[in-house]
């Protein structure tokens, strides 16, 4: 079961122009409490994501309150209710400036489209589909936090 460890490596690759994509039922909420800055949709191109290739992420939503430069977006995945991996980047860096714009944020509405490499460990499993509870929290230099929503996401093991 330990062997079961997906680390998803972030790294962007290329801007890609705004594609449509399926909306995908990934179940996409808010997490529990109040965050000014909403995620509208979040999609993922292919889906499921194949581990080892890029995935596309199309993510949309409203700014209330400015994302300044050095906000960060930390990642947490969980399998089985166990936490199997964490990280954080640099908002700007990792998504505003790829998607081909800049911090901070204060557009009111935002359309963020960006290759991520769904890394493969030697550790993953092979020849199935999983399905991850995600968390991705944004928050502000000064320590507020301004987004936080949770998804399923499903990766494919090849
Ligand atoms: C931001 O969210 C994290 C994770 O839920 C929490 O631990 C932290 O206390 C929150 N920070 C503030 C300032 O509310």
């Amino acid at each position: 079961m330990n062997n079961l460890l997906l680390v998803v490596l972030l790294i962007f690759i290329t801007f890609a122009s705004s594609t449509p994509m399926r909306r995908q039922d990934t179940h996409l909420k808010q997490c529990e409490g109040t965050f000014p800055n909403e995620i509208t949709s979040y999609g993922f191109k292919p889906y499921p994501i194949i581990v080892g290739q890029l995935v596309t992420n199309h993510v949309t939503g409203k700014v209330t309150v400015p994302v300044e430069e050095g906000a960060t977006v930390k990642h947490s995945i969980y399998y089985n209710n166990q936490l199997r991996l964490e990280h954080t980047e640099d908002f700007c860096s990792f998504i505003v400036i790829p998607s081909g714009h800049t911090c901070p944020v204060t557009s009111q509405n935002f359309d963020y489209t960006v290759n991520i490499m769904a890394k493969s460990t030697p550790n993953d499993p092979k020849n199935v589909v999983l399905d991850f509870f995600t968390r991705t929290l944004i928050t502000n230099p000064d320590g507020r936090n301004l987004t936080c929503i949770e998804q399923y996401v499903k990766y494919s093991f090849p």
